[in-house]
């Protein structure tokens, strides 16, 4: 009974850590916001962790920030276990396009900023993906 247990748990374990790594950041080549639910371009093309290291990004909080109420960036809080649209999509918005507009001022904004990155709609919504 107790070694069918454990077996059971063991099984439960191992599901839930591929499940994990299935979903690591490292892994991520698109951005896809569930706060889309149509697409009307392709999605935009985002390396994690090679575009943070090439880019020079040192602290995850430039993109995974957290604010207090008076508007001022926390820097040892960090909100990389919530997508942007949790904070930034307008609820119950069928297309949000507070979401889009906060997208493009950070992806874009930076780029702008430092001359380096793509700035033209097909360059990050890349087609035939
Ligand atoms: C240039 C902006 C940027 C930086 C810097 C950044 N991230 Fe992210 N991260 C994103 C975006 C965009 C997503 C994907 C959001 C989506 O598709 O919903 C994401 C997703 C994630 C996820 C969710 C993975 C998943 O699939 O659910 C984790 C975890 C994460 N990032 C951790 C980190 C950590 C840790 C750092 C710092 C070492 C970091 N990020 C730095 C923009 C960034
Ligand atoms: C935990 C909630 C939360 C999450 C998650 C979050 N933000 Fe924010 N964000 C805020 C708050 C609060 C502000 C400051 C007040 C404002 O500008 O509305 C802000 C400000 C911003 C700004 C304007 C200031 C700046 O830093 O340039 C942009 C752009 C932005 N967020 C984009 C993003 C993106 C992109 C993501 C996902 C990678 C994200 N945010 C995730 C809450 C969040
Ligand atoms: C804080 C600055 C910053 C932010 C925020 C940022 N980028 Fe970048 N990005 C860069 C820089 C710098 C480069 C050029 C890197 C190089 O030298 O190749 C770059 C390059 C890129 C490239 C070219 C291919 C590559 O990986 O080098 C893509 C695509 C890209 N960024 C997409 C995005 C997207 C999508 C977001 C928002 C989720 C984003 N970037 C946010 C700074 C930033
Ligand atoms: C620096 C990269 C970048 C550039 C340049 C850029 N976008 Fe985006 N855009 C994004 C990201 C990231 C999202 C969030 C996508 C998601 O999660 O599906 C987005 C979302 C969108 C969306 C909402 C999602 C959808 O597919 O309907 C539209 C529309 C859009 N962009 C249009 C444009 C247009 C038009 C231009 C040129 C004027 C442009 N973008 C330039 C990165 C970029």
């Amino acid at each position: 009974m107790q070694k069918k247990y454990v077996l059971i748990l063991t099984l439960i374990g191992i599901i839930a850590l591929a499940g994990l790594t299935a979903y690591a950041q490292e892994d991520i080549e698109f951005v896809e916001d569930s706060g889309f639910t149509t697409n009307t371009r392709p999605l935009p093309a985002f390396m994690h962790d090679e575009h943070n290291e090439k880019a020079g990004i040192e602290d995850c909080i430039e993109c995974h920030h957290v604010y207090d109420k008076a508007g001022n960036r926390l820097e040892d809080e960090s909100s990389e276990d919530q997508e942007c649209s949790e904070c930034h999509g307008a609820e119950g918005d069928e297309y949000p396009m507070e979401l889009v507009r906060r997208y493009h001022m950070n992806c874009r904004g930076c780029h702008q900023a430092e001359k380096a990155g793509p700035v033209t709609c097909g360059t990050c919504h890349v087609r035939a993906q």
